[in-house]
């Protein structure tokens, strides 16, 4: 087992398309990294590039001490996952599973019992003896992951590997995903465009935008404190409330008179956005007090949460999540509030975070 290291990384297709702009990563030893982003930031081919399939136009891959710049891709010790099973389709399972091995030339009683232990691993025992076009897609793709597991790789390398699967099927293999990479305590580097996947998955996230790198942290870090408007917008659904601001008297004033408390260390003399979760706003009953007048635009009820968009005689509508025992009628007067803490806020010419 081992960390990655991923230094300039740059790959620039012969069309002269940037697909990855030098880029940095340090991926722990046995740390589950997600990298995240939306079609046609990089992702792929940042995976590709450190397993070997994609040579990069510049920069070094590292995975512990090795530097796998000029290593064949069966000589860096990955296992790769992708979106589409790729199983031998005339092949049984079992043998789907030993392939890899027996191509490694591993004697036949180590074969039988690496084989045993990831089919223990990804509950495949009861369909060993079926070919791919008699199992779910969900099956097959647990034989797919199987087939990475048997290997006992230094790393697994899994570009959106639950993409064709049904939702609830996702979630289950999520949660398989996690236990087994905890089990293991291999290193994993997880692509996805989905990033409910990635908060629920991830040790710390990567996100990604036009071939580079906006943010990495964890989960709570990326959702409290994204680094850019970028990530403000990518992360969270829905997203955080953009509001242009100013300081005045100490607090951040908005359009429409909602007062939010600054950060410290804020500059001056630039345009400000604060990004506010729909969670940090509040619907009161008109005239509640630090309510500003506002009207309900419409209201989504999800069940657990009602989403309501909010009319506050700002620039745009906000959107605020509230229980769903709030209700309030569609046209309805009502009061809007920030229930608290600071907000990040951006650079409106930079787009980056100031404070
Ligand atoms: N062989 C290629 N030649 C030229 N450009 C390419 C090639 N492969 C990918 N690209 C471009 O490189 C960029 C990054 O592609 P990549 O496949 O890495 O994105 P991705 O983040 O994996 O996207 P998705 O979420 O859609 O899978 C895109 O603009 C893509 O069009
Ligand atoms: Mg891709």
């Amino acid at each position: 087992m081992a960390g990655i290291e991923v230094s300039a990384l740059h790959k620039r297709y012969p069309d002269g398309t940037v697909a990855v702009d030098r880029v940095d990563l340090s991926i722990g030893d046995g740390e589950l990294f997600v990298m995240l982003g939306p079609s046609g930031c990089g992702k792929t081919t940042t995976l590709r590039a450190i397993a070997g399939l994609e040579r990069q136009t510049s920069g070094d891959i590292h995975i512990g001490d090795t530097l796998l710049n000029d290593l064949e891709p069966a000589e860096r010790d990955i296992a790769m996952v992708f979106q589409f099973y790729a199983l031998y389709p005339h092949l049984r399972t079992r043998d789907n599973l030993a392939f890899p091995l027996r191509a490694e030339g591993l004697p036949a009683a180590e074969v039988r019992e690496r084989v045993d232990e990831a089919a223990r691993m990804m509950k495949l025992e009861k369909l060993l003896d079926r070919r791919p076009n008699r199992l779910s897609g969900g099956e097959q793709q647990r034989v797919a992951l199987a087939r990475a597991l048997v290997r006992r790789p230094r790393a697994f390398l899994m570009d959106e590997p639950l993409t064709n699967l049904d939702a609830e099927l996702r979630a289950d293999m999520r949660t398989e995903i996690k236990h087994l990479q905890a089990e293991l305590g291999t290193t994993m580097v997880y692509v996805t465009h989905d990033q409910v996947e990635a908060m629920s998955l991830g040790h710390r996230i990567a996100i990604l935008n036009q071939g580079r790198v906006e943010q990495v942290g964890t989960p709570l870090e990326v959702y409290q404190r994204p680094a850019s408007l970028f990530c403000a917008g990518f992360i969270g659904s829905p997203p955080m409330n953009l509001l242009e601001v100013e300081v005045a008297d100490g607090a951040l004033r908005a359009p429409g008179g909602l007062t939010l408390t600054p950060p410290p260390g804020l500059p001056r003399d630039r345009q400000l956005v604060a990004g506010v979760r729909p969670e940090a706003l509040e619907v009161t009953q008109p005239g509640a007090e630090g309510a500003v007048p506002a009207r309900i635009v419409s209201a989504e009820a999800l069940g657990d949460e009602i989403i309501y968009v909010v009319d506050h005689g700002g620039e745009r509508d906000v959107r605020v999540r509230m229980p769903p025992t709030v209700r309030f009628g569609e046209d309805a007067p009502v009061g809007l509030r920030h229930a608290g803490g600071t907000p990040p806020v951006y650079d409106t010419t930079t787009e980056e975070l100031v404070a």
